[in-house]
């Protein structure tokens, strides 16, 4: 992709955002496209559960949503399908997974090839899956943190694009570890979504590889 190229992309990218519930990392999303500090749009919300908050908060800001049952599709393959052809049908650019419940199958994957995000609650590769902050706690980790990864069929494994790291205290619990990574994930999430828009990047086998910075005079 030449830089011209990347440019424009970056500037008309359309997001599509995947959500289970109370949608914070949604909102610091919708804040940063609001503060144009990520030149995109969202394009479309979409929630496996029709009463995530999350979707009250896409709302709020004029952003479609749509709620997609598990229950009326067959199979995970089906359901998935339904939301590539969704997502699709809005010209989506790039999938965001935030708080997305749902295991990611190769539907979705196929028809958006390193175009799909996610946030996760911990130093991947540490405590992929679910409760990572109790796995950590459980691990007595000194450090935890928030990694925002490319989606791939291996569950959290994907290409790592930001993480940010932060200490693990004698006295946390899961809320307070929690709280503490969830203003990294807000932080990090949309400047992953602004690296990955931007072009200039490549993957080799599991790395995210950025070009270079070009050096003064050269
Ligand atoms: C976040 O901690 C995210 O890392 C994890 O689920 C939580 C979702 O929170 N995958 P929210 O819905 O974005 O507030």
């Amino acid at each position: 992709m030449s830089r011209a190229d990347s440019i424009m992309r970056h500037q008309s990218a359309r997001l599509g955002v995947l959500i289970s519930g109370r949608g914070s990392n949604l909102q610091s999303i919708i804040d940063a496209v609001a503060e144009c500090t990520l030149q995109a749009s969202v394009a479309i919300v979409i929630s496996n559960r029709a009463e995530a908050a999350g979707l009250q908060r896409a709302r709020a800001a004029g952003i479609e949503t749509v709620h997609v049952s598990p229950r009326e599709h067959p199979d995970r393959a089906s359901y998935d399908r339904a939301l590539a052809d969704l997502l699709k049908s809005r010209s989506v650019d790039l999938v965001c997974l935030a708080g997305f419940m749902r295991l990611v199958g190769e539907p979705l994957i196929d028809a958006f090839p390193s175009r799909i995000l996610n946030v996760h609650p911990s130093l991947l590769p540490a405590f992929p899956g679910l409760e990572a902050q109790r796995q950590a706690l459980e691990h007595g980790v000194r450090v935890s943190g928030a990694t925002v990864h490319l989606v791939t069929a291996e569950l959290d494994g994907g290409p790592i694009i930001v993480q940010s790291a932060v200490p693990v205290l004698d006295d946390d619990t899961v809320d307070s570890l929690s709280a503490r990574i969830l203003v990294e994930e807000h932080r990090i999430y949309p400047e992953a979504i602004r690296l990955v828009l931007e072009g200039g990047w490549r993957l080799e086998g599991r790395r995210f590889v950025r070009a270079s910075p070009t050096r003064a005079g050269a």
